[in-house]
């Protein structure tokens, strides 16, 4: 096998910003075959079908048709985080790998369903953080993992985008849905990248979480106001005792140097580590404004191929489902993409939870909703009973 046969589920902005460029201007492309589509959206699925040539009969409103009439290796489920489950689900049961765009799922009920069935059917899942390809965090882990800063006690993180990201009055429109900062929180779209990166830099289990939101900014938004959160400072208590904060917003003023403004700081018992991911070194003065350009994201190079972590990420996981197929994975390899760490359900379980703490939060000040602190481990037992949590660590 040379190539992967791909259907994907799902394609709207992120196949828009990312996968349409790994799937046909990439370094990985010539690994990858999309051979079917699916999306309920007619308007979505005629843009990519009619752009990459995907012929009428290999177009799809109902994924489960997909899966029942087409050959596929690969699913790529890039629905709408709550809606992961179902179609990542069937297309396990059906025989495929299957890869997702961050975060697994919405809640750790959805992710443990991925994972189980992941296991069940003896395919792969992988989840595209694209933070894990970044050669940076790459590096931070390496050196933390050596020890040579000890132990971690506190950390920062930030991750806020410029407002026209979220901002419904905003010419042309950053996203096609206008709700889509009422429907989604920083947490499920910011917040999970950090976690993420964290948690595979440090190696540590969360236990507890709680959030604090501020709804001040996009509420005064004109003519359409967004009611939704502008910043979320989560805080979250890892199993050695260290506090993280991340602190995920959308709301800041157009004219911010980075299209995403994010960096971190671990303090640990031994030393310290800076990450300063929105300085990448192509700092840019143009009639524009002044820029820091992120090359190591995304890339558009001049022969037309896109290159970056946000390609090489998915496009890893393809490799390795590849070699899979082909009976080459070594069995190390295929046991560190199952670790419940590799599958994101830790980073879920971050997520669920501090959607959660807001939603059980009182105002604390006028826009300033307070939640409570929750236990990780009581919040898995609930979800998914004692025998399934004692799999990822909690409860006992
Ligand atoms: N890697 C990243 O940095 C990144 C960036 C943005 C979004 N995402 C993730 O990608 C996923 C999709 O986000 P998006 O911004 O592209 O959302 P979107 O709403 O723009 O697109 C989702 C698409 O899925 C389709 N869809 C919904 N239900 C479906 C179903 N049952 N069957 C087939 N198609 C269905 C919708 O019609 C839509 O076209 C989310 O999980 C999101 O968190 C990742």
């Amino acid at each position: 096998m040379d190539r992967l046969r791909i259907g994907v589920i799902g394609v709207g902005s992120v196949v828009r910003e990312i996968y349409q460029h790994l799937y046909y201007h990439s370094d990985f492309s010539h690994l990858l075959d999309v051979v079917a589509v699916a999306d309920t959206n007619a308007p979505a699925l005629g843009w990519f079908c009619d752009t990459f040539g995907i012929p009428p009969e290999r177009r799809f409103e109902d994924y489960r048709e997909m899966l029942g009439r087409v050959a596929l290796d690969v699913a790529q489920v890039n629905t709408p985080d709550h809606l992961h489950a179902a179609p990542a689900v069937a297309a396990l049961e059906a025989g495929l790998d299957v890869v997702v765009p961050k975060p697994t799922a919405a809640t750790v009920k959805d992710a443990h369903a991925m994972i189980r069935a992941a296991r069940t059917a003896g395919r792969l899942l992988g989840v595209d953080f694209h933070k894990r390809e970044d050669p940076r965090i790459k590096e931070a882990e390496a050196r933390y993992q050596s020890g040579r800063y000890g132990q971690l006690q506190s950390t920062v993180w930030y991750m806020l985008d410029k407002l026209l990201v979220v901002d419904p009055n905003h010419r042309p429109p950053f996203f096609a849905s206008p709700g889509f900062a009422e429907k989604n929180t920083p947490v499920s779209f910011l917040t999970v990248h950090m976690c993420d990166a964290l948690l595979k830099i440090v190696a540590l289990r969360p236990v507890s979480a709680r959030a604090v939101g501020f709804r001040q900014k996009l509420p005064s938004l004109t003519p359409i106001p967004v009611a939704g959160y502008d910043l979320v400072d989560t805080e979250i208590c890892l199993a050695n005792g260290a506090v993280a904060h991340i602190i995920a917003g959308w709301h800041l003023p157009n004219t911010a140097h980075a299209a995403t403004v994010q960096s971190s700081r671990l303090i640990c018992t031994d030393g310290m580590l800076d990450i300063g991911i929105d300085a990448p070194g192509l700092h840019e003065l143009h009639p524009d404004g002044i820029f820091e350009v992120n090359p190591l994201f995304r890339n558009f190079e001049r022969d037309g191929t896109v290159t970056g972590y946000g390609i090489s990420s998915p496009g890893r996981l393809y490799q390795k489902i590849l070699a899979s197929r082909r009976g080459e994975l070594p069995a190390a390899v295929r046991e560190s993409l199952l670790t419940p760490a590799a599958l994101g359900f830790h980073t879920t379980l971050v997520l669920q939870a501090a959607e959660e703490s807001l939603r059980l939060g009182r105002e604390s000040a006028p826009g300033v909703v307070s939640g409570p602190v929750l236990d990780l481990g009581e919040l898995v037992v609930r979800e998914l009973g004692t025998a399934a949590a004692a799999e990822y660590g909690y409860g006992g």
